[in-house]
């Protein structure tokens, strides 16, 4: 982890409040080298004291050159709107790269891989499904919104494979929720997403199925020291606190290693 100051390229609206922020390095020019699928970074929005909290975001892609990082957020409080308002050739101060990444180690060419976003849980999983495509796996997204007006980086997973977009009003794609078009033909299954969808594939996805979540918990220091981010482990999960911090042991976990 490290402080680094990074340059806007380009910041633009691509959904409803949804931006799509692109980052250079400005010290080093290979800056993301480390960045791995799944990790977050910590974005402080404003130069000024408020807002203090930095606010963490998730790693939509980094170019193979290592030169480039794209991150897609919501605009919706007083940090990312401050964000918002940021253009090519501003500066920005991240910690990164925070968490553990997505382990897709044991990935080979040929298996079968699901992807389960919701909403802005979507943006990490486009970086993962890259490197998934990159070693031979089949990936199947499944991305669910509210609304059409909603719905970002369709045509980006459908470079990757089969995309099936379901919003909760019908008005794109299938109605319902991710969980109603599902099935359980995968070797492995990743997904992100608010607490209710992430529940409903503990509902619906057996334990002995090899998947796994990101917790999309609010994060206060994203380094381990506040507890803002404290879930409870499922009890064959193994922690000598009791608990597990979202932002150093995740927020990578299988998928019932953290009770919601
Ligand atoms: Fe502070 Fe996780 S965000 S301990």
């Amino acid at each position: 982890m490290r402080k680094a100051i990074l340059e806007v390229k380009s910041n633009d609206k691509i959904a409803d409040k949804i931006f799509k922020l692109k980052l250079i390095g400005t010290s080093n020019k290979k800056e993301f080298t480390d960045f791995k699928p799944g990790k977050f970074i910590h974005i402080k929005c404003s130069d000024n004291i408020h807002p203090l909290l930095r606010r963490p975001m998730s790693i939509c892609n980094i170019t193979d050159d290592n030169e480039e990082m794209t991150v897609l957020y919501r605009s919706e409080g007083d940090g990312t709107k401050l964000l918002s308002e940021k253009r090519s050739g501003d500066s920005l101060d991240i910690l990164a790269p925070l968490g553990l990444e997505f382990d897709y180690s044991f990935i080979k060419a040929g298996d079968k891989v699901t992807l389960v976003g919701g909403g802005i849980g979507v943006p990490p999983l486009y970086y993962l499904g890259r490197k998934l495509v990159e070693k031979g796996a089949i990936v199947k997204s499944i991305l669910g919104f509210n609304s059409k007006k909603d719905v970002f980086y369709e045509k980006e997973f459908s470079e990757l494979g089969e995309v099936t977009i379901t919003t909760i009003d019908g008005t794109h794609g299938q109605k319902g929720l991710v969980t109603d078009v599902l099935d359980l033909e995968f070797d492995t299954l990743y997904s992100c997403g608010p607490t209710p969808m992430l529940k409903a594939l503990q509902r619906d996805i057996p334990k002995e199925k090899n998947a796994f979540m990101s917790l999309e918990e609010r994060m206060g220091c994203g380094i381990g020291a506040c507890l803002a981010c404290v879930c409870k482990p499922a009890p064959d999960y193994k922690s000598e606190s009791g608990y597990v911090r979202a932002c150093t042991e995740g927020p990578v976990f299988k998928l019932h290693d953290v009770e919601l």
